[in-house]
């Protein structure tokens, strides 16, 4: 319908005949004369009725914002002294000859751009969705998927689909479920993730797969996380993980690139073990100046009970969260940290306040427990200077380092020492290949994940006989981690994407499916079209995912995924535009062969 965008409108067709079509940014009336915006995806142009035209004049009153209209008009400068430099067509107006009024808009619940709560935006999306931001980051985000495809086309990767209709894959997370009507009393799974489907095609010969993959979990939500979720899936055949780093490095820093975005490369590596030592942490923000100090060993002979019980533990830490210039924190600051710390697991937040360390002036209820030469350690291996805080975690690993690595994160913020506009990258490698949570081993990736054993079967202990958080070792010998060949990308504290090199030998995957405490039969039954695949011709492969939504939220420097989703769920999972998910009625679930148990 329309001859131009309003952006396109300006004073090189004064005298031209425009027709333009949009929304009613705003309408003003200027003493008998009607100015409206309008608002068209590219920009705003300014509409005039003069009251002479008495039929446009009479329409234009009833216009109202949001109302759409279809406007042909002269394209007429503007007066001086009403020129606006901002707008592409700020030094021109359109004179009305004709107006319609296509659609009008009721008296909404907001106007786009206005500050309205989270959950009246939901419910009312499609206005919503016509603010600036949420175009911008929808738009951006198309740039970024658009990008993705070039890049992965153009380096032979190519796009294929995969049920969602399918069985469990085990990421982790609770599946949603489909009920069977063909099959009553079966269930389909949607897929967590398309995992099992790329390795079989790889296997299938497609030997460069990609998909922008929705991924299904039912799990606690969170800002960055959504019960569903876009993934960018890759994998790869012939490949070691080498090869599928330096690849998706040059992916990741393209795809930024796209959205305005450059990361610095090469991204550092770290190993999980010391992304862990150094940052109590698998995704550290390596924006963040602050780094923990080890001192379990240092601490083993204190008489500080607390401190000694931990490094004494068999998976047991003490370590220590040094604040420059943090002395100044008050007594109520400390105890709102304490309880910051406590829902990770922590029992305490001991601290020494560094007000003279040459007098001896440490302000702290921990150090008349410990020995001089303790204190001394101490502070030597945190580098304490006069007018540091200490913060310290003594307990098991994982709690030290859930609540310390916290920590680091909320003084960084409460000092604000992250940089603005500074973007930190890096690879986490080396991950241990299973965890314990007291009964049974679980993947730390997932079950598909190759060992680092060069393809050596390898037996673990009973998971029974070690405590939660234990990580595996090989049967004979317990001092040896038994590492995968995962590998993250954290940006800024975010992970936005994982992956591995996967098992290619049906020995291997059995081995590993044991130790989970899947036996053969289990195995066979639950993942025998990957077992046989592994039996048919399966070539080394391995791959990667990445979190669109999280990419996206990042480049657009949005709090969460939400803002970077066009129709995205509530905390609870609920859509609130279309009321899902919603009751159904007694006759669809008698098709489905489905009965409500009674309300106890
Ligand atoms: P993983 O489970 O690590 O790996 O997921 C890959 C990436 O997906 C993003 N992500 C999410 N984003 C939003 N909401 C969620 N609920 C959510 N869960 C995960 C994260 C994460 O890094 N099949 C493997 C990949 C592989 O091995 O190739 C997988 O799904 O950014
Ligand atoms: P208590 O002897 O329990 O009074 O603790 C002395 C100090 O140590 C207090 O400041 C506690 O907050 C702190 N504290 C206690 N348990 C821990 C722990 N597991 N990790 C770190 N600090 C602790």
């Amino acid at each position: 319908m329309r001859t131009h965008y309003s952006t396109a409108v300006d004073d090189s067709l004064i005298g031209d005949t425009v027709r333009v079509c949009g929304w009613t940014n705003t309408r003003r009336d200027h003493g008998g004369v009607i100015f409206i915006d309008l608002r068209d995806e590219k920009g705003l142009v300014q509409l005039v009725a003069a009251p002479q035209q008495e039929a446009i004049f009479k329409t234009a009153n009833l216009v109202r914002s949001e109302c759409v209209l279809v406007a042909t008009g002269t394209v007429t400068a503007r007066p001086e002294g009403t020129i606006n430099d901002k707008l592409a067509s700020g030094r021109v107006e359109i004179t009305l000859t004709e107006l319609s009024l296509e659609n009008h808009a009721q008296a909404l619940p907001f106007l786009p751009n206005d500050n309205t709560s989270e959950e009246t935006r939901l419910r009312h999306r499609v206005i919503d969705l016509r603010g600036d931001t949420m175009q911008h980051n929808i738009r951006a985000r198309h740039k970024v998927a658009q990008a993705a495809r070039q890049w992965l086309n153009n380096n032979d990767f190519i796009e294929i689909e995969t049920p969602l209709l399918t069985r469990a894959t085990p990421e982790g997370a609770r599946d949603f479920l489909v009920p069977s009507r063909l099959q009553q009393g079966e269930f389909y799974a949607l897929p967590q993730s398309p995992q099992l489907f790329k390795q079989m095609l790889v296997s299938a010969g497609f030997e460069r797969y990609f998909q922008i993959a929705r991924c299904f979990r039912d799990e606690d939500l969170r800002a960055d996380r959504q019960p569903e979720f876009s993934q960018i899936d890759i994998e790869m055949a012939f490949v070691d993980e080498e090869i599928v780093m330096q690849l998706m490095e040059e992916f990741i820093t393209t795809i930024f690139t796209a959205a305005g975005v450059s990361l610095p490369a090469p991204f550092p590596r770290i190993r999980w073990a010391e992304a862990m030592q150094r940052f109590g942490s698998d995704r550290p923000d390596l924006r963040n100046p602050l780094e923990l100090t080890e001192l379990t060993t240092a601490m083993r002979e204190e008489e500080f009970k607390v401190f000694r019980q931990a490094a004494e533990q068999t998976n047991g830490r003490v370590a220590a969260l040094r604040l420059p210039g943090g002395a100044t924190l008050t007594r109520r600051e400390i105890d709102e940290l304490t309880a910051f710390v406590a829902p990770y697991g922590a029992k305490g937040l001991a601290y020494i306040k560094c007000n003279n360390i040459a007098t001896g002036d440490l302000q702290s209820p921990i150090v008349k427990f410990l020995s001089p030469a303790g204190v001394t350690t101490i502070l030597e291996k945190t580098n304490a200077a006069d007018g540091d805080m200490l913060f310290f975690g003594a307990g098991a690993a994982t709690v030290v380092n859930a609540s310390l690595g916290a920590l680091r994160d909320q003084l960084a913020a409460m000092r604000n020492l992250i940089p603005e506009n500074e973007w930190k990258p890096l690879w986490v490698v080396d991950f241990p290949l299973m965890e314990s949570d007291g009964e049974r081993w679980q993947a730390l990736h997932h079950p598909f994940t190759a060992a680092q054993t060069d393809g050596e079967p390898f037996a673990v202990a009973e998971a029974g006989n070690v405590p939660a958080g234990h990580l595996a070792t090989k049967k004979d010998n317990p001092a040896a981690m038994l590492l995968s060949r995962a590998y993250d990308v954290v940006l800024n504290g975010s992970e936005i994407g994982g992956g591995s090199i996967r098992i290619h030998r049906v020995s291997e995957q059995l081995a590993v499916l044991a130790a989970l405490g899947i036996d053969k039969t289990e195995a066979r039954e639950k993942f025998g079209f990957l077992l046989s695949t592994l039996e048919s011709g399966a070539p080394p492969h391995g791959g990667i995912a990445f979190g669109l939504d999280r990419i996206m939220a990042m480049i657009c420097g949005a709090t969460s995924i939400r803002e970077v989703i066009a129709f995205p769920k509530t905390q609870r999972g609920q859509c609130l535009l279309t009321g899902a998910p919603e009751k159904v009625t007694p006759q669809q679930l008698r098709d489905l062969g489905i009965q409500k148990r009674p309300a106890v």
